[in-house]
């Protein structure tokens, strides 16, 4: 009896051992992998309402003010994975640079569960390059400058809505607004009034309530209606696929995403299949609408916060009319790249929003940096928070404040700007976001005004959500 005892400690003990200090041939970084199989979960997704950097990078980098725990670069253990975190702009931007090569894009199981197996984030190689050209076919500069008027009219189409209401939750009514036009874009989706079906949205809706949730996926839990989510928007998007078939060939610049498609399936040697397709469609309108809305609406927060802001992006938009010969005559590219105040605006709304907080990719190979060395197959988490609210590189980091931008493109602020990523993965839908939330800001302030009713608090698990909505009183300016 007592052998058989003395084995089993001694072999939970090594294995209690080697979880805390696991091998590695250079040296680790330091920091702590945790409990035992959680290893530092609940921390990193403990709600927290701060727009600080993270507590949990926070506490890991340093203790105090002066009194340096583990540095900028520590490693940690998260949803059963070792990960390396980093918050340092050099490992952060070698790592962008040596993307296929030293390190690939990847994210946790229950990521891969929800969104499909063959997601353009696990897409490697030539698969994926051909994808991304599609999708900027469809959002590039010559798309963009076309479908400016539409923007515009949507934009307007549902302030005029919202103003007749006695109140408006803000990140719903933009999700609404974006999903509606970017499905217009992609699959020429119009949701249809009349039938009691739920429609494509609602389905993404469920799908995002429940995706940062324990992952049980028994009836009754978040993360079940989840995926019930995703299961009903796929069956819908395949179905519309489906009717797209029948349907000739269209006229040039109607094409959508669905006519890429269908184009490319009929070769004989494509690479694309139906299910990755769909799998990407459905990463595309989320990726699109769920991000878009919360920019749009901390845009919308900061501006009720900040009334010099406000001012100075009215005087910019008021110009833009007063220069034109009619003023009624529709929003012009020009005029569009004219807007530098509120480009400045944008990029100081998605710098302190961070919407994304962490970017995942995996190590291929051992790497070596800066006398650590991260093992083969380890994750590695760049943390964009972190360098966002570097006091080094933006001056008091918690302030909003865009004129901090000006003449900033000149001194390298890229490395410390990641909001759409960098490296080969950065964001393609950067500049039909910027297009979407200039637009949008042009018709809010030279027509509209609005008195915040209620919500507007933030939490961050680590996620960005508005917990009890942002109701604003929406009225047409006279
Ligand atoms: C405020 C809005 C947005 C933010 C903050 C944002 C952020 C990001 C970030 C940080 C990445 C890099 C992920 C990584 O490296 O693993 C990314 C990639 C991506 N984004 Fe966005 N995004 C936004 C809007 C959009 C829109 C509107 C679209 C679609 C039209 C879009 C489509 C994509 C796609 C397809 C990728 C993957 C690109 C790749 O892996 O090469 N995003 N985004
Ligand atoms: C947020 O983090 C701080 C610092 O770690 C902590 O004191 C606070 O209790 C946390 N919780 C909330 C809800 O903000
Ligand atoms: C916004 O940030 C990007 C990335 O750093 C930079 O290239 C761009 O010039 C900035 N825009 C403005 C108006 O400062």
């Amino acid at each position: 009896m007592w052998p058989l005892v003395l084995c089993i400690i001694a072999f939970v003990s090594l294995w209690l051992y080697r979880w805390s200090n696991p091998r590695c041939n250079g040296k680790l970084p330091p920091g702590s992998m945790g409990l035992p199989f959680i290893g530092e979960t609940l921390q990193f997704f403990a709600p927290n309402t701060t727009s600080n950097m993270p507590p949990f990078i926070r506490d890991r980098i340093k203790l105090y003010i002066f009194i340096i725990r583990y540095g900028p670069i520590f490693c940690t253990s998260l949803v059963g994975r070792p990960v390396i975190v980093s918050t340092d702009a050099d490992l952060n931007y070698f790592i962008f640079q040596q993307e296929g090569n030293l390190f690939q894009s990847w994210y946790p199981d229950t990521f891969t569960e929800i969104f499909g197996k063959q997601n353009v984030g696990s897409l490697h190689g030539f698969m994926y390059k051909y994808l991304k050209n599609m999708v900027l076919s469809l959002f590039g500069p010559q798309s963009l400058k076309n479908m400016l008027p539409e923007v515009e009219q949507s934009a307007h189409t549902y302030l005029k809505r919202w103003s007749t209401q006695k109140s408006v939750e803000l990140k719903d009514a933009t999700a609404g607004l974006i999903f509606d036009l970017t499905a217009k874009k992609l699959i020429s989706y119009e949701p249809d009034q009349k039938s009691s079906e739920k429609n494509l949205r609602e389905n993404f809706d469920a799908f995002i309530k429940g995706l940062i949730s324990f992952p049980l996926n028994i009836p009754g839990t978040a993360y079940y209606r989840c995926l019930q989510g995703r299961k009903n928007a796929m069956r819908k998007l395949k179905s519309l696929l489906e009717q797209r078939r029948e349907i000739k060939p269209r006229k040039e610049e109607k094409i959508d995403f669905f006519d890429y498609v269908l184009v490319e399936l009929e070769k004989e040697d494509t690479v694309l299949t139906e299910a990755i397709a769909l799998d990407l469609m459905f990463v595309l309108l989320f990726a699109s609408f769920e991000t878009t809305s919360l920019a749009i609406t901390m845009a919308i927060k900061f501006i009720s916060e900040n009334p010099l802001v406000l001012e100075e992006l009215t005087k910019e938009h008021e110009a833009i009319i007063q220069k034109r010969e009619k003023s009624d005559s529709h929003l012009t590219w020009k005029e569009y790249k004219s807007m530098k105040f509120t480009f400045q605006f944008i990029n100081e709304t998605v710098r302190l929003a961070n919407i994304v907080p962490g970017i995942f990719r995996k190590a291929l190979r051992e790497v070596n940096f800066k006398g650590y060395s991260i093992p083969a197959g380890w994750a590695v988490m760049v943390c964009p928070p972190a360098v966002h609210l570097n006091p080094e590189m933006y001056k008091d980091p918690h302030e909003f404040n865009p004129w901090r931008w000006n003449g900033m493109e000149v001194n390298g602020a890229s490395k410390h700007f990641m909001a759409f990523g960098g490296g080969m993965r950065f964001c393609v839908g950067t500049d039909f976001t910027k297009v979407q939330m200039a637009v949008f800001i042009h018709c809010l302030v030279t027509k509209y005004k609005w008195k915040i009713i209620r919500g507007g608090h933030i939490v961050r698990t680590p996620g960005l959500q508005f917990p009890d909505g942002f109701h604003v009183k929406i009225y047409e300016k006279k």
